[in-house]
């Protein structure tokens, strides 16, 4: 493999579950919202919005949400590992590729951020929470629009976890 810095990044990006207390600087947050808008789109449309979270309060309301609509979390477990910053991305309710669309925005942000130093890690388990009606309007979408996914950003608080075994028997060629 010729390994240059798009590889080399990719190959070393880690889903990351501690990060330090301190907000994520703001040109680097501008940055990895750039990153993440030029990712494809289904016929281009960009049809995802990005909504960033960095107030702790609304992150707990979402967490406490996600447990009334049936998430459960083993005790003391944070879903958004007191990341600084959750950017959820929310697509239109109708639309045909939405979650396709929010998927390659979410990988594009994600390796922006590891570019910058900073972890992160795409969370589901907390759509219950960020589905929820009054987390919905608390989060001011634009009509129409529902969540379906988001990714915890922050300074690392410590090293990288060690990947996982890739997978041998995952590919077949038709040739
Ligand atoms: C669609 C999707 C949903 C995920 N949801 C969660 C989640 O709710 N909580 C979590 O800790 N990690 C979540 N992850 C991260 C995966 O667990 C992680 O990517 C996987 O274990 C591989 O590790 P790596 O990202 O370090 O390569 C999710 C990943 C994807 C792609």
């Amino acid at each position: 493999m010729i390994l240059n810095h798009a590889i080399e990044s990719i190959l070393s990006r880690r889903s990351v579950r501690a990060y330090r207390p301190d907000q994520i600087a703001e040109e680097e947050l501008t940055d990895i919202l750039q990153a993440a808008k030029f990712a494809p789109s289904a016929m281009g449309l960009q049809g995802r919005h990005f909504t960033v979270i960095q107030d702790q309060q609304l992150l707990a309301d979402i967490v406490d949400a996600a447990v009334k609509n049936g998430a459960s979390f083993l005790p003391g477990h944070s879903p958004f590992y007191q990341a600084p910053a959750v950017i959820v991305l929310s697509v239109p309710e109708s639309a045909k590729y939405g979650r396709e669309d929010a998927a390659c925005a979410i990988m594009n942000l994600m390796l922006a951020a590891h570019a910058y130093g900073l972890g992160s890690c795409y969370i589901c388990c907390a759509l219950p929470g960020l589905r929820d009606e009054t987390i919905m309007k608390r989060m001011n979408l634009p009509d129409g629009y529902v969540p379906c996914g988001c990714v915890a950003v922050g300074y690392p608080d410590g090293p990288a976890p060690q990947p996982k075994e890739r997978r041998t028997d995952d590919v077949n060629y038709i040739r």
